[in-house]
């Protein structure tokens, strides 16, 4: 499988970048990433500096996307590739680089409202990721740190922009009533082995964060299941509990972090090949599972 970019980071936006702190460590079983700017908190689930960036601020919500290049030609193809697409980058800062840790850094903005970076050279941490919460690890060699999904009233427009600026494929799609009159459509897109690392469902109307959620994957599947006790030891709402997607297999739950957005933690997807002609239509979200479990 021809791989271009990967997920490097995902940098989100709370008022008390702190109110997370117990969520991503004792919980999901992240570790503290390299320091960072100003009152940011930054957390990783392997060897890298850093891939979730917690900043204060108002937004509550995602704010960037890191994607990292696997090497210096994809990097200037991916950035020439936006170009012509019609989505112009900006060359980040000295500051830039450093704050992120990486050697080249272009940034545009999508058209879900989230800033889209594209990097190259993401620092290594000064240990590998070793956590007794997550014995097996994250699955991230050559597919980037999990994926993302966002809902976002623009559909059409961000097709474009990850497909033809990003130079990301679709996988498939899904398309079910969920309610009386109420359809949901979600995209799937991959650029490496992972088989979706960016969603993207069609709100409605313009809903309060346009992250829906954060999705790391075990090496081992009993790690999902201890942390799926971890989350059932807590009082957070769990939106969906143990489950099977239909589409790209994967065993998993999801809880709703203190922020409101929710992270899917799960094992076992399938894989994209070179030879991919899967790209259809599915009208379940989930052949098994994922029933709405706890309110927060
Ligand atoms: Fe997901």
């Amino acid at each position: 499988m021809k791989r271009h970019i990967e997920l490097a980071y995902l940098g989100l936006e709370v008022p008390d970048p702190t109110s997370l702190t117990a969520f991503f460590g004792d919980v999901i079983g992240l570790l503290p990433g390299e320091p960072a700017g100003a009152g940011e908190i930054t957390w990783r689930n392997d060897g890298k500096a850093h891939r979730v960036i917690v900043a204060p601020g108002p937004a509550n919500d995602a704010v960037f996307v890191g994607f990292e290049a696997v090497d210096a030609h994809a990097y200037d193809q991916t950035v020439a590739r936006l170009a012509e697409a019609g989505f112009v980058t900006e060359e980040g800062s000295d500051d830039d680089r450093r704050q992120r840790r990486v050697r080249r850094l272009a940034r545009t903005t999508s058209p879900i409202g989230v800033v889209v970076e594209i990097v190259e050279g993401l620092e290594d941490a000064t240990s590998a990721y070793a956590s007794p919460l997550m014995p097996g690890g994250f699955l991230t060699e050559g597919v980037g740190f999990g994926h993302v999904v966002f809902a976002t009233m623009d559909f059409d427009a961000t097709h474009r922009f990850l497909v033809d600026g990003l130079g990301l494929a679709q996988s498939d799609w899904l398309e079910m009533e969920i309610m009386a009159g109420f359809e949901l459509e979600v995209h799937f897109y991959h650029c490496n082995e992972r088989h979706h690392t960016v969603a993207v469902a069609k709100a409605p109307f313009e809903l309060p964060q346009k992250l829906h959620h954060l999705m790391v994957e075990t090496n081992d599947r009993d790690d999902t299941g201890a942390a799926f006790d971890r989350v059932w030891a807590t009082e957070l709402g769990i939106p969906n509990g143990l489950g099977r997607h239909d589409n790209d297999g994967m065993f998993s739950f999801y809880v709703q972090s203190p922020a409101g957005f929710q992270v899917e933690v799960g094992h076992g997807a399938r894989v994209i090949t070179d030879d991919w002609d899967d790209n259809r239509c599915y009208d379940q979200i989930s052949s098994w599972g994922h029933q709405p479990l706890r309110q927060p």
